[in-house]
């Protein structure tokens, strides 16, 4: 039998060339080898306010960028989170093996909650679905109790604090669920904001120039890398005194299938226009191809999300019935 896999996608804004080389591009090499259940965090983008309208949008928009990826519905099971009444239920009964301690160093909380301090001009309004966002996340994971989680690494942190609860909750329940193991690539596991190097690429970036969308139009790309912050060298070398132009060079790399240090030698005698020119064409070329796909399967979507969550249920069912029983409360 094939070991299981889980990861997702919170649909908090229009996915980047970060999420697909982060995560996306791992679960597309993944999916010959493994049962993978791929889904769409609905829920999760809930924790700080986002208008319902685009999070509808979001949504879809993801489900068909997986497939335009190049992920297979036949091969992969793709469902929306909130689809499936389990993520909810198993979420209330990880709280409760969860400490507010471990909850409070998770650095992305850190993050976002002091950015909605100051949005809020000083008034602390953090939601407490924010803070005990990675209870849930580690619901999505035990329900289908899988070996890996194929993520980027800004997520490490919340998947070793999944193994930690995994653990625990096993030897309080006595259970024997795995823990699960991220899978992280080695190419690309943070890409860059284009704006701000030091930092990485997010979907929610005010800053429209910082990523690049997977559905900007890919003119729009090409002209976003030509204004990516770089350094006053114009030497192409990997260092990690030069994130701009590493970034480049591992965009470079990812989509065109290569390795770091080929990439570096590539752009050897070359300078940092000629650098921006190449890595702009590979960038449009991959969304061009991308988009093509992209409109084509728009129609699918609901068809796969259906039969996705269907199948997704089932399991998660099953195993927060295992769960639910060794608490007491079945
Ligand atoms: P999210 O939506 O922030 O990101 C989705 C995936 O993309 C990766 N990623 C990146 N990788 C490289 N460079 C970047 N700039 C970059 N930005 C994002 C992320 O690491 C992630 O793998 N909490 C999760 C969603 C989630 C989940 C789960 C994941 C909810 N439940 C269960 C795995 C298992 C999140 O917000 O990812």
């Amino acid at each position: 039998m094939k070991e299981k896999v889980v990861t997702g996608i919170t649909a908090t804004g229009k996915l980047t060339l970060g999420n697909y080389i982060g995560a996306i591009k791992n679960m597309i090499k993944m999916q010959n080898e493994y049962d993978m259940y791929i889904f769409v965090a609905d829920l999760h983008a809930l924790t700080t306010y986002i208008d319902p309208k685009i999070l509808k949008e979001n949504k879809k928009n993801i489900l068909a960028l997986y497939l335009a990826c190049g992920l297979d519905a036949n091969k992969v099971t793709l469902f929306y989170q909130s689809d499936i009444s389990a993520h909810s239920e198993l979420n209330w009964l990880i709280t409760t093996i969860t400490n507010t301690g471990e909850l409070s160093r998770m650095t992305q909380f850190k993050d976002k909650s002091q950015n909605i301090v100051k949005q809020e001009n000083g008034t602390e309004m953090i939601p407490t679905g924010l803070f005990v966002y990675p209870a849930l996340m580690a619901a999505d994971i035990i329900l289908y109790n899988p070996k890996y989680v194929p993520v980027g690494i800004d997520q490490k942190q919340h998947l070793e604090l999944c193994q930690k609860l995994v653990k625990r909750m096993n030897k309080k329940y006595n259970l024997d669920f795995n823990e699960p193991r991220p899978i992280i690539p080695q190419l690309g596991a943070k890409i860059k904001s284009l704006q701000n190097p030091e930092n990485k690429m997010s979907k929610s970036d005010k800053n429209e120039n910082a990523s690049i969308y997977l559905l900007d139009k890919p003119e729009v790309a090409y002209k976003k890398i030509q204004k990516a912050i770089t350094d006053s060298e114009n030497k192409i070398y990997i260092s990690e005194d030069k994130p701009g132009v590493l970034n480049l060079l591992t965009i470079y790399a990812s989509l065109k299938n290569i390795n770091l240090e080929e990439s570096e030698r590539y752009f050897k005698d070359k300078d940092y226009k000629e650098l921006k020119e190449e890595v702009g064409s590979v960038v449009k070329e991959f969304l061009e191809q991308l988009q093509e796909k992209y409109n084509k399967v728009l129609n699918s979507i609901d068809e796969i999300a259906k039969n996705g969550a269907n199948k997704a249920r089932e399991i998660a069912n099953q195993n927060l019935l295992k769960i639910q029983k060794a608490f007491g409360i079945k």
